[in-house]
């Protein structure tokens, strides 16, 4: 058996498909280059028959990408899986991934079908979509809660009906590592001509076991983990990439087993990802947390002084956290922030350089010191403001201790073309900007959170407001930076409207089609 796990990646998948997670084709193709950026062996684009929307990013994606296989998620069922042939048609190496429930609980009560019906729709399945593809993934939906011999038989047939990859979903996040490993080592010894194909697992973290269940099937065989950034995905969550990758990699001594991750690449990958949905990642996230690599206490500084490796069992710069926050000013050309940006993980298109190179001019007139953590603020800075519809065009605040109410006059641009005003007064400045700019959008909201930090140190640093609110439907969260702090707000309540607006009109137009 190979010592190589292939990395699934199904970020923009089932990752995308959880509430808040949402992400415009743009932002997605700007999270597929980072993807391809770490090597990712397949990138689980979508579900092509979701909507229209969802096809044409697949069949974008599937034009773009050339160095991983670009995969379409379907259902066993003819429409689903032609769209997701037709989506993937321009990749260069191509997946479908098709799909059905096996366990006894969704067979009764979801598809109402009897165990033969599901073998022949599977088979149907396969073989329909070996007609677009010689790469087609099989998947039994609930697979950890199925009887094990019907599984064997189910898994049997979608080999000889030509699936090459055999995917073992624990869909509810039910399962224990000692018993998927056990399943694993069952389904790789027993079934008929399990050499041929790639057994892979797909755990979900509903009880915080997803990184340890796919660990721990890979210890029974699987040579494939399914796993998302920042570790989305329905409910609680997919196995986090980071986690599992980086587990794989540091205890290699134990595994021996390796990925093609580029893994410096992890950190800023997973800041985009982070930015582009408006979900911050917890501090003391393993890997990716900001905490993950600060020692606090006395006696672990001592001891990280005296050697690293006392508290540290990875290196910062191994998962791309870059420790040396080196300096570039004014004078520092293109050139040499493309370089640093890719240094931070971020690979810049000329269209993106280019505006955060204005950004970056602009800040150094600011700033003396341009750290790589205000770089990392701009690149992704750039990558929400750009995403609009509503930008703002001028923003003026007056506030102090003799003024009763503070006042804020805000002035918003729309792609449509609309340009509109309004004043508005509050108990506080950033009360105020925040109403005025609900007036001119007409989207009321509640605001749950508001808070900020400063990126970098000094007093000139560049602030990063972070914004939660929600309307009677759902919760969102913003992000925006700048070195005003009221401005920054602004930008990060904007950044919420922004969502709000671009998923209605998603959603206008995916109910214009149906
Ligand atoms: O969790 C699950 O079962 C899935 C399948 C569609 C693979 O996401
Ligand atoms: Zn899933």
């Amino acid at each position: 058996m190979t010592n190589y796990v292939k990395i699934f990646d199904t970020t923009l998948r089932d990752g995308e498909q959880a509430p808040g997670f949402s992400m415009t084709a743009g932002q997605k193709l700007r999270l597929v280059k980072a993807l391809e950026g770490l090597q990712v062996d397949i990138i689980e684009a979508g579900f092509a028959a979701a909507s229209p929307g969802d096809f044409d990013a697949i069949r974008t994606i599937a034009h773009e990408v050339k160095d991983s296989t670009v995969c379409s998620l379907a259902r066993c069922n003819e429409n689903d899986i032609r769209a997701s042939g037709e989506a993937i048609k321009p990749a260069k190496s191509g997946r479908i991934h098709t799909f059905i429930a096996t366990s006894p609980l969704h067979r009764k009560y979801k598809l109402k079908m009897s165990r033969d019906e599901i073998v022949a729709r599977a088979v149907a399945g396969v073989e329909l979509a070996r007609q677009y593809t010689d790469d087609v993934e099989f998947s039994c939906e609930d697979a950890i809660r199925t009887e094990r011999d019907y599984l064997k038989r189910v898994v049997e047939a979608a080999i000889r009906a030509g699936a090459s990859t055999i995917n073992i979903p624990d869909t509810v996040g039910y399962t224990t590592p000692e018993e998927i490993r056990d399943l694993f080592e069952f389904l790789t010894s027993g079934v008929e001509d399990a050499d041929s194909v790639t057994f892979s697992a797909h755990c979900h973290d509903d009880l915080g076991l997803a990184v340890a269940n796919s660990l721990a099937a890979v210890r029974g065989g699987a040579r494939q983990v399914e796993c998302a950034l920042n570790g989305i995905g329905e409910r609680a969550g997919n196995c986090a990439m980071e986690e599992v990758v980086m587990a794989l990699r540091t205890r290699y001594d134990f595994f021996g087993l390796a990925t093609g991750i580029k893994t410096p690449g992890i950190y800023g990958a997973s800041r985009l990802l982070a930015t582009l949905t408006g979900n911050p990642v917890p501090r003391n996230k393993a890997i990716i947390g900001r905490n993950a690599f600060a020692h606090e206490s006395g006696i672990h500084q001592h001891g990280v002084l005296a050697n690293r490796e006392t508290y540290e069992i990875m290196k910062p710069e191994d998962v791309g956290v870059n420790t040396d926050n080196l300096v570039l000013g004014k004078h520092s050309g293109r050139a040499a922030l493309k370089n640093r940006a890719r240094k931070l993980g971020f690979e810049l298109s000329d269209n993106q350089l280019q505006s955060v190179f204005i950004a970056f001019k602009e800040l150094a007139d600011e700033k003396k010191e341009v750290f790589d953590t205000d770089i990392e603020a701009l690149i992704l800075g750039e990558a929400v403001s750009t995403d609009g519809p509503w930008q703002i065009s001028s923003l003026h605040v007056s506030a102090g201790s003799n003024m009763n109410h503070p006042m804020a006059t805000v002035r918003l641009k729309h792609s449509d073309g609309r340009e509109r005003e309004h004043a508005s007064q509050a108990a506080g400045p950033l009360n105020a900007v925040f109403d005025a700019i609900s007036q001119i959008t007409d989207i009321p909201m509640k605001l749950d959170h508001f808070g900020v930090r400063s990126v970098s140190g000094g007093e000139d640093a560049m602030a990063e407001a972070t914004v939660r609110v929600s309307t009677d439907f759902e919760s969102y969260q913003g992000l925006g930076t700048s070195t005003d702090t009221v401005l920054a707000g602004a930008k990060a309540y904007l950044d919420v409207i922004n969502r709000i607006e671009r998923r209605a009109v998603r959603q206008t137009s995916i109910a214009a089609q149906h």
